[in-house]
């Protein structure tokens, strides 16, 4: 987890579709939590001893935070636990807003890509654009009506700036899968596009925009869960600079299991590649990256990694741990 921030307290729940729940979170103590930019998410450390993390939807302008959960049908713990046990009046411990999904504000028109509960982020950057004058197009994909979650917020959006919405209800009598071919054919030269939900809609838009060569500037993405294996090989030497030590990753072993078994105070949440929080600075070596946070570019530098799923293809890496 990062640096914790006030503990907040649950203010109120509210159902927002079928499945789909808002928590408000505020301040114990009353006083306005910090701001957060739009796309940013918070770790929540849940009681239960799992930690999740979730975007943020709203813009926090009246100092409260709230997140926008879906419950999951294969739920390992995390939404099945807000959604069944959270209630308000409980404490929770959160960490401080972080953002791997910025907006570029000057873009002539955002467009957004949103399946299911990855609209969430979509929201806080909607009235970004508003406050700048500034044009979107959101592409709600979402099962059947009953789920689409935050709905009338976004209408409201798009009343009060430059912003539209297409929905697109796949599960619908006559609904089909929304187009990502003519969506990104339709980007004009300067248009950044965005998208957030679940894997094997990631994985279509970014082919789509690979085969139609958008630039990777121009090209956002945010992923709540990976399908890439966590490097867990081992048999390398691990140089960690701060600290002063030299460790040995073993096979079946992440970085970060190793960090850890020594008892190195490392912040991290997912496990999986997809929060940013254990991104470290790499001072040499050749990392092996396997999140899905990176740009192309980023990968390319070697100058950060996240330690809990990336390795390494060289013999050694020099950490700035
Ligand atoms: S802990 Fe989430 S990316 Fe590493």
């Amino acid at each position: 987890m990062t640096e914790p921030v006030h503990p907040v307290r649950v203010r109120s729940i509210r159902w927002e579709a079928t499945d789909v729940f808002s928590f408000i979170l505020n301040a114990i103590d009353d006083t306005p939590l910090p701001p957060f930019e739009p796309g940013s998410h918070i770790d929540l450390q849940l009681p239960i001893g799992l930690m999740r993390s979730y975007s943020l939807s709203n813009d926090g302008s009246d100092g409260d935070y709230r997140i926008t959960v879906a419950r999951d049908a294969d739920s390992t713990g995390g939404s099945a636990f807000l959604a069944e046990q959270l209630r308000p009046g409980a404490a929770i411990a959160i960490g401080a807003p972080r953002n791997n999904f910025p907006l570029y504000e000057q873009a002539p028109l955002s467009v957004f890509i949103a399946g299911g509960i990855g609209v969430t982020p979509f929201v806080s950057m909607a009235m970004r654009l508003n406050m700048l004058g500034r044009r979107w197009r959101l592409h709600y994909c979402v099962r059947t009506q009953d789920r689409a979650a935050l709905l009338k917020e976004l209408e409201a959006l798009t009343l009060a700036g430059s912003g539209e919405i297409v929905m697109n209800f796949d599960q619908e009598p006559g609904g089909v899968m929304l187009d990502l071919t003519t969506v990104v054919s339709s980007l004009g030269p300067q248009d950044h596009v965005y998208c957030c939900g679940p894997i094997g809609m990631l994985e279509a838009f970014r082919k789509t925009c690979e085969e139609k060569t958008i630039p990777d500037e121009r090209v956002h993405f945010e992923y709540f869960k990976s399908n890439v294996q966590n490097a867990s090989e081992g048999g390398y030497e691990l140089v960690l600079a701060k600290s002063g030590k030299t460790v040995r990753v073993k096979e079946g072993k992440t970085i970060l299991e190793t960090l850890l078994a020594l008892g190195l105070d490392v912040p991290f949440s997912c496990e999986e590649g997809v929060c940013g929080a254990c991104e470290t600075r790499v001072l040499a070596g050749e990392p092996d990256h396997r999140d899905l946070i990176l740009s192309a570019e980023e990968r390319k530098s070697n100058r950060t990694m996240m330690i809990c799923c990336s390795g390494t293809k060289s013999a050694s890496l020099t950490l700035d741990i």
